[in-house]
């Protein structure tokens, strides 16, 4: 299944076999057993079929890639995981037990969180209450709560705010804390994006094109800081790119959809060698 070149090992020091359990990359990555399960997905809006009867899974701690050309339904599969659309047909399996349909904030308490393909941030706002927005799923003092017991209320605050300049720090964007997010390069702005999501400490991060629209040095910037918050946290990423260059370097494994079906599936290079997948993407210019 694996080809000599990839960077797949066994956990049981047996070549080749990647267990249950986990193994580790070539270059000493720690990937789980898997963490989510697709099913036989299957999408429609109406008539249309946004994606057909597509299953794949998601390993604890590895770079998920989900790659396919435009309209292939790379965005409606990530809707689906996190929770802002619900299949039509098929299931989702979350740490081994189906996931009942979810709304959106729900999978976010589950510790799934998200940037959006186009940027959906609070322009008015500062850099810094933008990224506290990312916190909301963690306030638990209600409003209520807060008029009685305004303490417990406020060591929430003094915490969430430790979270947030933590992230600052990560994301190396102190120097614009305070700045209006409308007033910032584009590039910014989805570091920023990058931002509030982490500050939700997802296990799970769900990044839908964060680097289209980028020059190189932003698109190498964003590619160390995703590769950063999976090596530092442990975050199991699920990312949409378009970028080959970019997507060989940072996936574990990759996705192929095409039309709505899923037409590879494995690691970097195995998936490049696919003849359907070459035919289908990697052959035209995207
Ligand atoms: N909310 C929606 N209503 C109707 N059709 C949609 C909706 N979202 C996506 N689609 C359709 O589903 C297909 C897949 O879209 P999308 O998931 O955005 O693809 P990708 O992200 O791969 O470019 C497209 O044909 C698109 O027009
Ligand atoms: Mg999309």
């Amino acid at each position: 299944m694996m080809d000599g070149t990839t960077s797949i090992y066994r956990n049981d020091e047996k070549e080749g076999a990647v267990s249950d359990t986990g193994y580790i990359t070539a270059d000493g990555r720690q990937i789980g057993g898997t963490l989510m399960e697709l099913r036989n997905i299957t999408l429609k809006f109406g008539g249309v079929v946004a994606i057909k009867d597509i299953s794949f899974d998601i390993r604890e701690g590895e770079i998920r890639a989900i790659i396919g050309p435009n309209g292939a339904g790379k965005s409606s599969m990530l809707n689906i995981i996190s929770g802002f659309y619900t299949p039509s047909e098929g299931a989702l399996w979350y740490k081994g037990a189906e996931r009942p349909p979810m709304k959106p904030y729900e999978v976010a308490r589950m510790g799934i969180a998200r940037t959006f393909q186009n940027i959906a941030l609070f322009e008015g706002m500062s850099v810094l209450d933008n990224i506290m927005t990312g916190r909301l799923t963690h306030m638990k003092a209600g409003i209520a709560r807060q008029a009685l017991w305004w303490g417990k209320a406020r060591d929430e605050e003094i915490a969430n705010r430790e979270v947030v300049e933590k992230v600052i720090d990560f994301l190396e964007i102190q120097a614009i804390r305070k700045t209006p997010v409308g007033r910032l390069p584009y590039g910014l702005k989805k570091r920023v994006e990058l931002a509030r999501a982490l500050a939700a400490e997802p296990s799970m991060l769900l990044l839908d094109e964060p680097m289209a629209g980028m020059n190189v040095e932003e698109k190498e910037d964003m590619s160390r800081f995703i590769l950063d918050v999976n090596d530092e946290f442990g975050t199991t990423i699920v990312l949409i790119e378009h970028d080959m260059g970019v997507v060989m370097d940072l996936s574990d494994r990759v996705v192929v959809m095409d039309y709505g079906k899923k037409i590879g599936d494995g690691a970097p290079d195995e998936v490049r060698a696919n003849q359907a997948v070459i035919d289908a993407y990697l052959g035209v210019a995207h």
